[in-house]
C-alpha cells in the first residue's frame, strides 16, 4: 500500500492543495487504485516557500502548480502502480508470449 500525503497547511492550501487532493482522488478512481493507494492530508510540512508540497510515501515532492503536481502524480504513482514492471516469476498469465508449440 502506497500513501500519498498532501499538505493542506494554509500556504499550500492557497496555492491549490485542495484541488490537488480532489484531482488525485478522481484519478485514483479512474485507474481503479483506490484500494492500493491511500490519500491523506497533512499539516504544514514546513516547506511553505517551495511551492505545493506533498509526499509519495516518505519521499517529499514539491510542485510549482496544480497541473505539475498532477503530472508528477501520474508519472510516479498511477503509471507504475497500474503497470507493475520488472517482476519476474509471477504466476499471472501475461500476454506477449511466443506462439504455442505442440
Ligand atoms: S503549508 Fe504546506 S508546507 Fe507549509
Amino acid at each position: 500500500m502506497m500513501t500519498v500525503t498532501v499538505c493542506v497547511g494554509s500556504s499550500c492550501h492557497i496555492k491549490g492543495s485542495r484541488k490537488i487532493i480532489l484531482r488525485f482522488n478522481e484519478l485514483l478512481k479512474e485507474y481503479g487504485l483506490e484500494e492500493r493507494i491511500e490519500l491523506q492530508g497533512s499539516f504544514c510540512m514546513e516547506r511553505c516557500g517551495e511551492g505545493l508540497n506533498w509526499q509519495i510515501d516518505e519521499q517529499p515532492v514539491t510542485s510549482s502548480s496544480v497541473e505539475e503536481a498532477i503530472q508528477t502524480f501520474t508519472e510516479k504513482v498511477l503509471q507504475p502502480s497500474a503497470e507493475p514492471q520488472g517482476s519476474a516469476g509471477s504466476t499471472k498469465t501475461g500476454g506477449g508470449s511466443a506462439e504455442a508449440s505442440e
